[in-house]
């Protein structure tokens, strides 16, 4: 039971990030027989879209959805002073995956040379190439192996998110929302907007205590 008290944030993160994967794996077909086999489901998509449009969209838009949530726990941290780093690195962990699915769909659908027909795609490239050093670092053993350079590693995140919302502008896809909620993020994480809110946050649990 203490396990799960302590452990639940992280669990929920799991489970949050793995449940889509089960949509995908109903619009495909995949056969073990002869060797591995993957087919798409025809029209398993909705809203007009094909299968394969269909499985671009739900992995992007998870790629891009934690990628954001993870860049709004410092904010938030600011914000409330609540920080847990398993989270943290669940949340990582959660947007490589969903990263690097996006990008092997595209790889089987149109193969590598294809992702340089286009800026776009050559952006999300870029993004997932970040991703792979923070994806095998999003553990407390580089943490302590690295130290300050973790840090500094870690701050390449911000890069993968230009990156991505530049892929998908470009595409005309959904993007301003996700920009405006790291945007605002970047505004909390100013020195001056954050030593002003953590000293008002800080007054206001003394008020409180008195
Ligand atoms: C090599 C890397 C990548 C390639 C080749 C790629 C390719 C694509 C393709 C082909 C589409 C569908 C476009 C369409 O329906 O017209 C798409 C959509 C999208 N991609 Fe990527 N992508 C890559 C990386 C990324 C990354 C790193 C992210 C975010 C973290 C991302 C987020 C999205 C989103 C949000 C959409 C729009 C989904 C929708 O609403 O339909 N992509 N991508």
């Amino acid at each position: 039971m203490s396990f799960l008290k302590r452990n639940y944030g992280w669990i929920i993160v799991a489970i949050l990030a793995i449940l889509p994967i089960f949509i995908i794996l109903n619009m495909t077909n995949i056969d073990f027989t002869d060797g591995v086999s993957i087919t798409l489901i025809e029209s398993a998509g909705n809203n007009g879209m094909t299968t394969l449009e269909m499985l671009y969209h739900i992995s992007g838009e998870f790629a891009i959805r934690w990628m954001t949530a993870v860049l709004t726990c410092t904010p938030f941290f600011i914000l409330f002073g609540v920080n847990n780093l398993f989270v943290r690195q669940a949340m990582g962990i959660a947007t490589a995956i969903w990263s690097f699915l996006h990008f092997i769909i595209f790889l089987v659908a149109e193969g590598f040379l294809e992702t340089f027909a286009q800026v776009n795609y050559v952006a999300g490239f870029i993004a997932v190439l970040i991703l792979i050093p923070l994806f095998f670092t999003s553990n407390r053993k580089s943490m302590k192996k690295l130290k300050m350079n973790w840090k500094k590693l870690q701050s390449l995140s911000y890069a993968a998110i230009f990156l991505s919302l530049l892929h998908v502008a470009l595409l005309e896809k959904t993007w301003l929302i996700y920009a405006v909620i790291v945007g605002i993020g970047f505004l909390i994480r100013l020195p001056l907007v954050k030593d002003k809110i953590i000293k008002f946050r800080i007054n206001r649990r003394r008020l409180n205590a008195l």
